[in-house]
């Protein structure tokens, strides 16, 4: 059971110190029951290489929803290389959910109303994400405040209360800049599409390039009006998760 005040002052130890900071603390007080939420997109590649230089074992999973562009996992097969002890679990939907899906409403549901995109990312990510989180303590995600209006108010380490237990989000306040300036200093593997005028990758079908001036998550359910969160980060009531739950 995690409490609000262990929350708060999780937050207050650990509000304003680095990355590696903030990871080195979550890796110490949790592994192996702790795990980065890992898209393989550029926020989440830097933190595989910071929590691999702590504990080359450190825990990751990715949620394959079967969908995702090749680029990707030429990706994931990259940091596999590169980080041969790294912890990471593939975790895929329910065949059985996906095949009712696809037999009801057509295999591309999700352009056709929000309902079958938010019934697409639920089978494909949500349900698979709940699976992944079981049995875990704390949960890692890539997540930065000023990737959207949503996401502003988040903190470093918050209380995702639908499942009690933690969420820890290190580069909280880090700018898009600073994460390619690791990566080109550390000199770590990345999503190849980052070149190509996709700054915010997910499934294939589901994001395109922006133009030159868009916002950076422009090519995400850019059909949609409000294209901005698919549910992995949100609660069962489906408000975002926040500090003190
Ligand atoms: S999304 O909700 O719009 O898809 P976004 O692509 O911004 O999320 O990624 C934010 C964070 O969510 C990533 O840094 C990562 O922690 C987690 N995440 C997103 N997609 C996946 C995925 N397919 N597998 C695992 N984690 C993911
Ligand atoms: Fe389905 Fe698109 Fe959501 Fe991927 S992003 S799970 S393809 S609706």
């Amino acid at each position: 059971m995690t409490t609000s005040s262990e929350v708060d002052s999780a937050v207050a130890q650990l509000q304003g110190k680095s990355p590696q900071e903030v990871l080195a603390w979550a890796l110490d007080k949790f592994h192996p029951h702790v795990s980065l939420a890992s898209s393989f997109g550029a926020e989440d590649v830097v933190l595989i290489d910071m929590m691999a230089r702590i504990r080359p074992d450190a825990c990751v999973f990715t949620l394959d929803t079967g969908r995702l562009p090749g680029e990707t996992y030429d990706a994931i097969a990259a940091i596999a290389k590169k980080y041969p002890q790294l912890q990471l679990q593939t975790m895929f939907p329910q065949t059985e959910a996906v095949e009712k899906m696809v037999r009801e409403h057509g295999i591309n549901l999700f352009y056709d109303t929000v309902e079958n995109r938010k019934l697409c990312c639920y089978i494909r990510k949500v349900e698979p994400l709940n699976r992944a989180l079981e049995g875990l303590q704390a949960w890692i995600t890539g997540l930065r405040r000023d990737q959207t209006d949503n996401r502003s108010q988040m903190e470093v380490v918050e209380l995702d209360a639908a499942r009690d237990i933690l969420k820890i989000n290190p580069l909280i306040d880090w700018t898009n800049d600073m994460v390619w300036e690791y990566i080109r200093a550390n000199d770590v593997p990345y999503n190849a599409l980052h070149d190509r005028h996709y700054p915010s990758i997910g499934c294939a079908p589901c994001t395109r390039a922006i133009a030159p001036g868009e916002d950076l998550r422009a090519g995400r359910w850019w059909w949609e009006q409000n294209n901005q969160e698919c549910g992995l980060h949100v609660n069962a009531e489906g408000k975002l998760v926040r500090a003190k739950g």
